[in-house]
């Protein structure tokens, strides 16, 4: 980590008992499934291996991540030595280590909207690191609004601010997304991590219309979304090329889709394509600008803006 947040919350008591519950009732659904991605024996492997470092553990439990989380995930220094092997990999060759290339260029994208008396806004927020890590020596007039649902993470938000010497620029608020109830006050709002642990289209689009409703006229609103992958070549061998972009080999995609798919069962897995996401923007009063992807095609940030 280049620099951490001095405590650790939101993941729930570490109590051994219920983890050790837990990962029963796992082994058990594994056992009596008749599909899954790798042997069961390497499948149980992998669940041992999740229950050695916290991380593992806050997935195993919440089959999602909360701000902290993420944003350990996100600035964690490439390579760094940890203390277990599958918390090396989970951090340096998992597809969701991959992602870490998007929050680097999510914050290269809101670094061009910073402008003197702009106010920035992020939902969710999480540790607010997208506006927190940023220059705002040319912009001293900047104001920043993290908003979140979990108390745990805006105290977060805070204490992140402070450190950055924003303290006194930020405001953070309790809030469900779906029920902002701003109207025309950011002249930028970024959204990463929360559309896809939505399944449903509508409800998309009504997130998307809280966020056109509280932008000004003319504001911009950046947004991550997952697309659909390609099948897994084992199962569409004609189609393994496509994973060439996503830059993984078969056994670490196998190991994948175990851990995340058969183990976790992680709910942040809502795929959208970029036509989808274009017209809920478009249904919720957004105009879209461009669509950027990784070198490789993946990974897409959006942005759009609300008519003048
Ligand atoms: C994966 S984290 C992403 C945080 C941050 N945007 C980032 O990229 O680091 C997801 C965040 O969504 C928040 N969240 C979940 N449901 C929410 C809701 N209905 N309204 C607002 N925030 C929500 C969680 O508390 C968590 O902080």
């Amino acid at each position: 980590m280049s620099s951490t947040i001095s405590h650790r919350p939101g993941s729930g008591s570490e109590d051994a008992d219920a983890l050790s519950e837990l990962a029963a009732t796992v082994e058990q659904r594994l056992r009596s499934t008749d599909r899954l991605i790798l042997d069961l024996d390497e499948e149980l492997a992998v669940l041992a291996g999740l229950q050695e470092f916290p991380l593992g553990r806050f997935l195993l439990r919440n089959q999602g991540l909360n701000g902290y989380w993420t944003s350990y995930i996100f600035r964690y220094e490439p390579g760094t030595p940890t203390e277990s092997d599958t918390e090396f990999w989970l951090l340096n060759r998992s597809l969701l280590s991959g992602a870490r290339e998007r929050y680097h260029r999510f914050r290269a994208e809101i670094a061009r909207s910073i402008t003197d008396g702009a106010v920035l806004a992020s939902v969710p927020c999480g540790v607010m690191d997208d506006l927190v890590r940023q220059d705002y020596g040319d912009a001293p007039g900047a104001r920043l609004v993290g908003i979140d649902i979990d108390e745990e993470s805006l105290a977060l938000a805070v204490e992140n601010a402070k450190s950055r010497g924003l303290g006194d620029r930020t405001d953070v608020v309790l809030a469900d997304a779906w029920k902002l109830g701003i109207d025309s006050e950011f002249d930028l709002l970024v959204s990463n991590g929360l559309n896809m642990y939505e399944p449903d289209s509508g409800r998309l689009v009504e997130l998307y219309r809280n966020f056109a409703r509280a932008l000004r006229p003319g504001g911009r609103l950046l947004l991550s979304f997952l697309t659909p992958p390609p099948p897994p070549p084992w199962e569409a061998p004609e189609r393994a090329g496509e994973w060439e972009r996503y830059g993984i080999a078969e056994h670490d995609l196998r190991r994948e889709l175990a851990l995340f798919g058969d183990i976790i069962q992680a709910k942040y897995l809502n795929f959208v394509s970029e036509a989808d996401t274009r017209a809920q923007l478009a249904e919720a009063g957004l105009e879209v600008e461009h669509v950027g992807y990784s070198e490789g095609g993946v990974l897409p940030v959006i942005s759009a803006v609300r008519p003048l």
